[in-house]
């Protein structure tokens, strides 16, 4: 199980222990620090991906310090921080208990320093011998081929060298315990349809990484949904598997209330009841928020992929019944692949609508949109605390906890009520 350890950074005085869960949920106060714990969680589980990358790529840049650099310009990155930390800034990042990282300001000017462990280091340098040893080998089988090599010769050594570097694949997926690829889906996402007056390079980073994935996706939604599962479902089908996305594609209509389709460069959202095409910038505002989710999650569970993904605020301009949808689709989403889910939010209804969904699968196990206990984790962040609100013995998100909110504002409206009326 993975481990974050924060301490004096930004909002976060106190020292904070998260260990997040298959499904976690964090809910709390306006700038109370849950994007910034959301973000550290992502900086470190995205290391595996860019390893994985210089493995394959062959680079110079499998190295102890490029790890290290990498951390330090996604930290600027995502904090857009390069200036001295704050006294006693402290955070740590455990993939297990040997292995973790950890961030400190450096003696000299108070600059981010960050330090691997001694296993992760010794294990880390491993795996670049391995991999030196594999492209040593693959340089040798060229070299004894000398005579002109036909496309089949070319593509049998690329089978040869993928084959080769699977058992390193392998193990980097050991050294991080993760093999999730990561996605962010950031705040504010309506943005994405107003792209021409915006410039991408010089949002946010997770923004624009975000918008980058949404333009790459966006080809493949130039038919209906129900088309994308018949041609990718696979010969001989997993029936099982097929009727779940058929579900899950009804509640993309019921929570968009419309299909989205992308046609000649141009997006549409065509509404179910009026047979008519909406250009997506005339789209509710509900709508334009949740589109990207809705989509990209089915996309992911399509492909049948396994995926690390943090959602911001996914409630963002929805009733709360569209809200219910969205967290039965996650549910969906998590059952039919694996992956694993950290939201950040400000809606009671996110917490009650998952209680509902926990005491499903104790009442009925087959039904389709169902969290499992073992799965969950909810904690609540305010200015002073960060502490977990699942109940020990039902094993539910806690009552008050999904009160505190509307207590606080029903209490003045009852005190109100009694100094006027009596
Ligand atoms: N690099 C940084 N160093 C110090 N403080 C920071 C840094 N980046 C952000 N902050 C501060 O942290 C706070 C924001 O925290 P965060 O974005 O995690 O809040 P949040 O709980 O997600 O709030 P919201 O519910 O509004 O999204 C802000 O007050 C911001 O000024
Ligand atoms: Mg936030």
């Amino acid at each position: 199980m993975h481990r974050l350890t924060v301490e004096n950074f930004g909002p976060i005085k106190e020292r904070i222990i998260f260990e997040p869960k298959d499904f976690s949920i964090i809910i709390g106060e306006q700038a109370s620090g849950k994007s910034i714990i959301a973000k550290l969680i992502f900086l470190f589980r995205s290391l595996r991906d860019d390893v994985m990358k210089w493995m394959y790529e062959e680079s110079d840049r499998l190295s102890k310090g490029s790890i290290n650099r990498v951390i330090r310009n996604k930290f600027l990155k995502f904090f857009g921080r390069n200036k001295p930390m704050p006294s006693g800034f402290y955070i740590k990042y455990e993939y297990s208990k040997k292995v973790y990282v950890e961030l400190t300001s450096r003696e000299e000017d108070g600059l981010l320093w960050s330090k691997l462990s001694n296993d992760f280091v010794n294990k880390f340098n491993e795996i670049i011998n391995l991999r030196r040893e594999i492209s040593e080998k693959m340089k040798r089988i060229k070299e004894k081929k000398m005579e002109f090599l036909t496309s089949a010769e070319l593509s049998q050594l690329e089978e040869e060298e993928r084959r080769l570097l699977r058992p390193i694949e392998e193990r980097i997926n050991i050294l991080f315990n993760d093999s999730h690829i990561p996605i962010y889906i950031p705040a504010g996402r309506a943005v994405l349809n107003f792209l021409e007056e915006v410039e991408i390079e010089n949002m946010d980073f997770l923004m624009s990484m975000f918008i980058k994935r949404v333009v790459s996706s966006k080809r493949k939604f130039s038919e209906s949904l129900e088309s994308l599962i018949e041609s990718e479902k696979g010969f001989p089908a997993d029936e099982e598997r097929v009727k779940l996305l058929y579900k899950v594609v009804n509640l993309v209509y019921k929570t968009l209330k419309a299909e989205y389709r992308y046609e000649k460069g141009e997006e549409f959202l065509l509404l179910k009841q009026e047979s008519e095409k909406i250009p997506l910038q005339f789209a509710s505002s509900g709508q334009q928020e949740v589109l990207w989710i809705l989509l990209l999650l089915f996309q992911i569970m399509l492909e049948n992929r396994k995926v690390f993904l943090v959602i911001e605020e996914p409630e963002a301009h929805l009733f709360p019944s569209a809200q219910k949808l969205l967290i039965e689709y996650i549910a969906a989403f998590l059952n039919l692949t694996k992956s694993h889910v950290l939201i950040t939010t400000h809606s009671p209804y996110i917490l009650s609508t998952t209680n509902i969904l926990l005491l499903r699968a104790k009442a009925d196990k087959n039904y389709p949109f169902l969290i499992l206990a073992e799965k969950i984790g909810a904690w609540y962040r305010s200015l002073r605390e960060f502490k977990p609100i699942i109940d020990t013995e039902t094993g539910l998100i806690e009552e008050n906890a999904i009160d505190t909110v509307s207590e606080v504002i029903a209490e003045e409206l009852d005190g109100l009520a009694e100094a006027i009326y009596g």
